[in-house]
């Protein structure tokens, strides 16, 4: 059985040993091992039973460790570390020999990115190897956000899950992938497109769903909680008393609070982010029959938040 702890020695010494532990950043947690050991890759897999297809995310302590694993970095993806890192966005870019194929799913490209959280930073300080880390949920569910959230669905399977508090950011990397002469946008985050293309000039956006296994985590139906999700109608408001809902900044009429959450009472994007999973979460143990979702402005961040909504909706 797993632990909770603040300890970040302890994690190391789990990770030196090729386990895997639950590490905090500032989007999601994430499950962690040695992303150069194809064993403790491939036990990533087992334990999210991950799909072998689905490709991890590598995380370096140091911006110069970008060399150490991509065998060309590309001018604008520079640019872009140099101005998001430590941060939420993950560059996708041709990988050298150094990282197993375990790591890319057979692919040629590796996603790298280096996290803006002062633990998982200074795990990484002490390791002379990249941790691999997905989300540390089970494979289709909703991504977690605390320590707590990593220790109800995976506490039996790891030993340490480090506690870095609730995650700050609470969406997943924006990644970009630098694999094609222009720099595409596989998936959405609080990193905009907006913020991108300031930086270096016109991006492609490619996040729809489908099986595209150069980014499966663009999977139609992903980050589903159990309860069946729909969205809201504020003209249609179910009368049923065991539904849920989640609102975007105001409260339903007439509906009890005990069964309405709201995402950001000031329409707030990086609040409501940070709240999402959480959210979902406590409406998926509220042993609701369904759960109503309402859609948020599609603009800026807000696009990254309606991204996961419509994965999540069935
Ligand atoms: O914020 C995050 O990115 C979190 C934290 C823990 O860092 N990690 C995360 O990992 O969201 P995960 O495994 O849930 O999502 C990683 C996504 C996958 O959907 C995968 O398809 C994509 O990154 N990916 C990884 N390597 C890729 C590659 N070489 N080419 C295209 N997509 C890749
Ligand atoms: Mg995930």
């Amino acid at each position: 059985m797993g632990i909770i702890g603040k300890d970040v020695l302890t994690a190391v010494r789990f990770l030196r040993q090729g386990d895997a532990v639950g590490l905090p950043t500032e989007t999601v947690y994430g499950l962690a091992a040695n992303a150069l050991q194809p064993e403790s890759v491939t036990h990533i897999f087992e334990i999210k039973e991950r799909p072998l297809f689905d490709p991890l995310i590598v995380h370096i302590g140091q911006l110069s460790d970008l060399e150490k694993y991509a065998s060309h970095v590309p001018e604008k993806a520079r640019i872009l570390a140099q101005r998001f890192w430590p941060g939420p966005l993950t560059l996708v870019l041709p990988k050298n020999s150094v990282i197993p194929f375990q790591v890319t799913s057979g692919l040629e490209s590796v996603a790298i990115r280096m996290p803006d959280h002062a633990m998982a930073l200074d795990v990484l300080q002490h390791l002379d190897f990249p941790l691999a880390a997905p989300s540390a949920n089970p494979f289709g569910y909703v991504s977690p956000t605390s320590a707590q959230h990593v220790f109800n669905q995976l506490g039996d399977k790891i030993p340490y899950i480090l506690d870095g508090g609730p995650c700050r950011v609470g969406l997943e990397s924006t990644i970009i992938s630098f694999t094609e002469d222009i720099p595409r946008i596989l998936r959405l985050g609080v990193i905009t497109r907006e913020m991108v293309e300031s930086c270096i000039g016109a991006v492609l956006l490619q996040v729809h769903g489908g099986s595209n296994p150069a980014a499966p985590g663009m999977l139609d139906q992903h980050y589903s909680p159990i309860t069946p999700l729909h969205w809201l109608n504020r003209d249609a408001v179910p009368e049923d008393s065991e539904t849920g809902f989640l609102c975007w900044t105001e409260k339903l009429e007439g509906i009890p609070d005990a069964r309405q959450w709201i995402l950001s009472r000031e329409g707030n994007f990086v609040e409501a982010s940070a709240n999402l999973y959480a959210y979902l979460r406590e409406l998926d143990e509220g042993k609701f029959s369904m759960v109503y979702v309402e859609e948020v402005p599609e603009e800026g961040i807000g696009m990254a938040i309606n991204d996961r909504l419509r994965r999540a909706v069935k």
